[in-house]
């Protein structure tokens, strides 16, 4: 049998329940992967409130677009796995048929990556969406190269954080953006080149300046709303913005500065791309075997403390990946 979380009605943390269902046999070209930790994303909040972008299945939605196990099973057909190897699962693009919040789960072999040697599980859980996003939006998207000026809106936010390191490992400039002063230190400490918070005044007008009023290559905005606009303008000419989240769910401003070009970023497009999957496996092996890029864990709840868990994510108060384990 596996412990599964799910949910039959949107709402608070304590709709999320564990039922125990038997395991299922992995099929042709299939792996069961036993799953040790599970990184809590933002994305689960907005499936768990009813916020989710796209209709999913209710009552008795699973959860959990995120994970690291053992190879426990395979199917036939499977090359270049064996049973005991450490995974990373790098897309759950159903989380209401296959969420990762399990004892077990049953994915394509293809939606597997080998854990990085001498990373933890905990910390396993804690790289893949936000490493692969912050990398795929700004290597991949954006193009970003050595020397350029990239400024990272909820820097603070696991996939910020992972982007001021993947800026970074890339030799790039990351300058963060946060609400209050308070997180100055942390961001600075964590690789941001500056720090401006909005509640001491316009960001994008301290970002200009940063540059000497060239204005910044890139802007990886995680936030949205009405504020957009007046983001886009710390862009130089020809620059652009990567919209990779939208923490301010109210409706977006529409930039009027130009040239420039506006993505919106999704890392479904890379991350059920096995081509693209290896480069972002590769990149994050070197950098987690430089130094360069180091996961953050905030805290580490039990499979049965979910609720607590998503407590947590509510309250907004963490700083990186809330972890749970098996
Ligand atoms: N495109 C993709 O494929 C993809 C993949 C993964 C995640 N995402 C998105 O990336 C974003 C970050 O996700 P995460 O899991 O890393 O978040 P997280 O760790 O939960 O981020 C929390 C931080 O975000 C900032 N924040 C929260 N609400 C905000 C608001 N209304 N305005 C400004 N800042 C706010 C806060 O920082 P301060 O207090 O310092 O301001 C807070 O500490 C989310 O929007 C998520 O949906 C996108």
């Amino acid at each position: 049998m596996s412990r599964v979380v799910i949910f039959d009605r949107t709402g608070q943390p304590d709709v999320l329940h564990i039922v125990d269902e038997p395991a299922k046999e992995p099929s042709a070209g299939e792996v069961r992967v036993r799953i040790e930790a599970i990184g809590v994303n933002r994305l689960d909040h907005m499936m768990r409130t009813g916020a989710f972008p796209r209709p999913f299945r209710l009552p008795h939605a699973r959860i959990g677009c995120e994970g690291t196990g053992i190879v426990d099973a395979l199917g036939s057909e499977v090359d270049g796995f064996a049973e005991g190897d450490p995974v990373i699962i790098t897309a759950v693009p159903a989380m209401d048929v296959d969420g990762t919040y399990a004892d077990q789960v049953v994915v394509p072999a293809d939606r597997l990556i080998r854990r990085p040697e001498g990373l933890t599980a905990v910390d396993g859980a804690a790289l893949w969406v936000s490493y692969s996003t912050a990398y795929g939006a700004l290597v991949e998207k954006a193009g970003m190269r050595p020397g350029d000026t990239v400024l990272i809106t909820a820097a603070s936010s696991s996939v910020g954080l992972a982007a001021l390191q993947v800026a970074r490992q890339i030799g790039a400039v990351p300058l963060a953006t946060t609400r209050t002063s308070a997180k100055r230190e942390l961001l600075l400490e964590a690789g941001a080149a500056a720090v401006f918070a909005s509640e001491e005044g316009d960001v994008a007008a301290a970002a200009r300046e940063f540059t000497g009023g060239a204005g910044v290559d890139i802007i990886m905005d995680a936030v949205a709303g009405p504020g957009v606009a007046a983001l886009a303008t710390a862009a130089k000419p020809g620059g652009c913005v990567v919209l990779v989240g939208w923490m301010d769910a109210r409706p977006a401003s529409m930039p009027t500065n130009a040239p420039l070009t506006i993505y919106r970023y999704m890392s479904f497009e890379h991350t059920l791309d096995p081509i693209v999957v290896r480069r972002m496996a590769a990149f994050l092996d070197a950098g987690l075997r430089l130094g360069a890029l180091r996961p953050r864990v905030d805290s580490v709840f039990a499979l049965e403390d979910v609720v607590a868990a998503h407590r947590r994510l509510d309250e907004g108060a963490h700083v990186g990946k809330i972890v749970l384990t098996t």
